[in-house]
């Protein structure tokens, strides 16, 4: 076959590194996997592999980015969202690992914004830039769940690990006192 033949071929087409590029699509291809996902009550499907964090399949494929990506390595908090109640990082987990489990995301926590905490928070005047602030409400709630009256120590030791460049952890802590007051 002449060069000029080849050239025409698809693999080629992918330009000096089209073979290896070509392979690694296809090997990809090859490792994808389907998984449904139970999501703000909601079941939903995607396709992906299976070591994509769940960020990922929150934010790309299903397209709710309220949550955040802040460090990628589960130090930050930015990436909170509810797995069974329980507030998770999803930057660290994998889709694979998420099953039957209920998640639940920033989105999924009122329909109009207007959940106790979300109240407290504007009612704190909490967020300043924002980008932290979904997860950070995100563990609120988790807290405010299993502790009705949270006291200062409480609070602070739940909202350990979420990172506010803008410094508003008294307004947080303020906040989530008025909204464990709203939810007598
Ligand atoms: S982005 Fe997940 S903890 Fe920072
Ligand atoms: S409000 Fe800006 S990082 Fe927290």
């Amino acid at each position: 076959m002449k060069f000029g033949v080849l050239r025409d071929q698809p693999v080629f087409k992918l330009g000096i590194l089209g073979p290896v590029r070509y392979l690694n699509k296809l090997f990809k291809s090859k490792r994808m996997a389907k998984y449904t996902l139970s999501v703000n009550g909601k079941s939903q499907s995607v396709d992906v592999l299976p070591d994509t964090p769940l960020l990922w399949v929150l934010r790309d494929e299903l397209n709710l980015v309220g949550t955040k990506y802040g460090c990628g390595i589960a130090q930050c908090g930015a990436c909170t969202v509810h797995l069974n109640d329980t507030p998770v990082r999803s930057c660290s987990l994998p889709v694979s690992s998420i099953g039957s489990k209920k998640v639940v995301t920033i989105e999924g926590l009122s329909e109009n914004g207007d959940h106790p905490v979300q109240l407290a928070w504007d009612e704190a005047d909490v967020p300043q830039c924002g980008y932290c602030q979904a997860g950070q409400i995100m563990t609120a709630t988790a807290l405010l769940k299993k502790n009705s009256k949270p006291s200062d120590k409480d609070i602070d030791t739940a909202m350990a690990g979420h990172i506010c460049r803008c410094g508003t952890y008294k307004r947080i802590r303020q906040a989530i006192h008025i909204a464990a007051e709203k939810s007598k």
